[in-house]
C-alpha cells in the first residue's frame, strides 16, 4: 500500500531506538522505501548497520559524508517521521537549529512531518518541550502523544514512545489520498451470540478482522466510519463512533439507530442465523435438558430494507466453495448493490485468517458482474472492495 512512497525515518538518542525495528518492518512490508538518517546520540542505542539492514537503505548520519544529501532527502521525501524524537531534537527543530545532518535535512524540507516523541516525563512535561511541541504544532507539525506508563528511567509517567503499531497507522494514513471525505460509512463485524442460558450461548468461527480492516482502510481514506461489532478477539482501529454489541438483534438495532446519517452500508459481520427457541433466565442443570430446539434469528438486511432508508448496500457471503449463484439471489432477494463472496472452505483465506480471496459480484441493469481477488491480506482485500464500492457509487 505504500509502494514508491519515500519516507525519511529520523532516529534520535532515546532508549526507545530500539523499538524502530518492527517499525521498519511494517513499512517494508507495507511496500516503502524508508531513507534512515540518524543522530550521532542515537548510533550509541541502536547500531547503524542494523538499522541499514533492516531498511535495505545506506544510513545517513554525518552531513560532511555525502555533501548535499540534506538537500536530496529534502527534495525526495513524501513523509518525514522522526521516531523516537528526543526533547533535544523537538526544541532544536522548534527553534530552527541546524546543527547535524537530520536537523539541517528536515528544515529544509516542505512535506508533511510527523513526530513521536519518547522521553522521561519531567522532560516531556517541562516548559521548554511543551512550548516547542505548541509551535511546531502550530505550523502544521504532526504529533503522535507518548503514551503513560513505566518509563525506562523505573519511573512512572507519560513519556513512553507510542505504540509502534499507531505510529505505522498514522504515518500510512498520512500518505494515503483522501477521496472518500464525502463518505460517512457504517460497518459491521465479527460474530453474534444467542443465549441458551446466561452463561452458555452459540455463536460462530467468524474473527471480525475483514469488517476491521474495512473500517481502517476507510477511516485511512478519510471516511467517516461507525463501526458496529460483536465480541472479538482483536483490537478496534480508529474510527467516529464504534458500537460494541451481543446478539444478532442487538447489532440489527445498532444499525436502525446509526442509520440516520449514513450513505454507505456494509455488512461485513456474520451475525448468527438461528438462535435457541428459549433462553433460560437462570444457569440449567445438565441433565434438565435433552435437545435444544432452534428458530430463525431477525434479517439484518431485510429489516433494513424496511426502512426505505437510500443506501448503498454491500453485504457478504459466507459460501461453502465460489458458489456465486446462492450469493447472486441474495443479491437479489436484499436489494443489495454489491455482495462479497468469502469462500470459507479455503486453505489460507476466509473466516479467521489473516487472508481472504474474494468474489465481488455487482449488478448494472439486469446482468451480474463478477470479480475475483487473489489471496491477499485482509487490508488488501478491504482497499478492493472500497475502491469497487467508490467506482460503482460514482457511475464508473
Ligand atoms: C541511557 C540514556 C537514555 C536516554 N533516553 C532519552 C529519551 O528517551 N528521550 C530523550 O529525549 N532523551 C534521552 N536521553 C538524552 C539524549 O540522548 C540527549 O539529550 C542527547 O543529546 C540527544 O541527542 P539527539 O537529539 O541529537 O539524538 C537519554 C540519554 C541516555 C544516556
Amino acid at each position: 500500500m505504500l509502494k514508491d512512497k519515500k519516507i525519511v525515518l529520523g532516529i534520535t538518542g532515546s532508549i526507545a531506538a530500539y523499538k524502530i525495528f518492527e517499525l521498519i518492518k511494517y513499512f517494508k512490508d507495507a511496500g516503502a522505501c524508508i531513507l534512515p538518517v540518524m543522530t550521532l546520540k542515537a548510533t550509541y542505542f541502536v547500531t547503524p548497520l542494523s538499522i541499514e539492514i533492516a531498511c535495505g537503505n545506506k544510513v545517513l548520519v554525518d552531513m560532511f559524508e555525502s555533501p548535499l544529501s540534506h538537500i536530496e532527502l529534502a527534495k525526495k521525501a513524501d513523509l518525514f517521521l522522526i521516531a523516537p524524537a528526543t526533547a533535544n531534537f523537538i526544541n532544536k527543530y522548534a527553534s530552527g537549529i541546524a546543527d547535524d545532518l537530520l536537523t539541517t535535512t528536515i528544515l529544509a524540507y516542505k512535506g508533511p512531518v510527523i513526530i513521536a516523541p519518547a522521553m522521561n516525563w519531567r522532560m516531556y512535561e517541562s516548559p521548554q518541550v511543551q512550548k516547542s511541541i505548541g509551535y511546531l504544532k502550530s505550523i502544521g507539525v504532526s504529533f503522535i502523544e507518548p503514551e503513560e506508563g513505566s518509563l525506562a528511567c523505573g519511573e512512572e509517567g507519560k513519556g513512553r514512545l507510542a505504540e509502534v503499531k499507531k505510529i505505522y497507522e498514522i504515518a500510512i494514513s498520512a500518505l494515503t489520498e483522501k477521496d472518500l471525505q464525502d463518505e460517512h460509512i457504517l460497518i459491521t463485524a465479527g460474530p453474534t451470540r444467542q443465549y441458551i442460558d446466561p452463561i452458555r450461548f452459540i455463536t460462530n468461527k467468524s474473527s471480525g478482522k475483514m469488517g476491521y480492516a474495512l473500517a481502517k482502510i476507510a477511516k485511512r481514506r478519510g471516511a467517516k466510519v461507525t463501526l458496529i461489532s460483536g465480541p472479538v478477539n482483536i483490537s478496534p482501529p480508529e474510527v467516529d463512533r464504534l458500537i460494541m454489541v451481543d446478539t444478532t438483534l442487538d447489532m440489527l438495532k445498532a444499525v436502525i439507530e446509526n442509520i440516520g446519517d449514513i450513505n454507505t452500508l456494509i455488512m461485513a459481520a456474520a451475525p448468527l442465523d438461528f438462535e435457541p427457541e428459549k433462553t433460560f433466565k437462570t444457569k440449567l442443570d445438565k441433565n434438565s435438558i435433552k435437545s435444544i430446539p432452534l428458530k430463525l434469528c431477525p434479517d439484518i438486511l431485510k429489516e433494513i430494507a424496511k426502512t426505505k432508508k437510500k443506501l448503498f448496500k454491500v453485504g457478504f457471503s459466507a459460501e461453502w466453495g465460489f458458489n456465486t449463484e446462492r450469493a447472486k439471489r441474495k443479491l437479489k432477494e436484499k436489494a443489495l448493490h454489491m455482495i462479497v463472496l468469502n469462500d470459507i472452505t479455503g486453505k489460507h483465506g476466509g473466516m479467521c485468517s489473516e487472508y481472504n480471496e474474494i468474489i465481488i459480484i455487482y449488478k448494472k441493469g439486469n446482468n451480474f458482474y463478477q470479480e475475483k481477488t487473489p489471496l491477499l491480506t485482509k487490508e488488501e482485500v478491504a482497499n478492493i472492495i472500497i475502491s469497487k464500492i467508490r467506482e460503482l457509487k460514482l457511475g464508473k
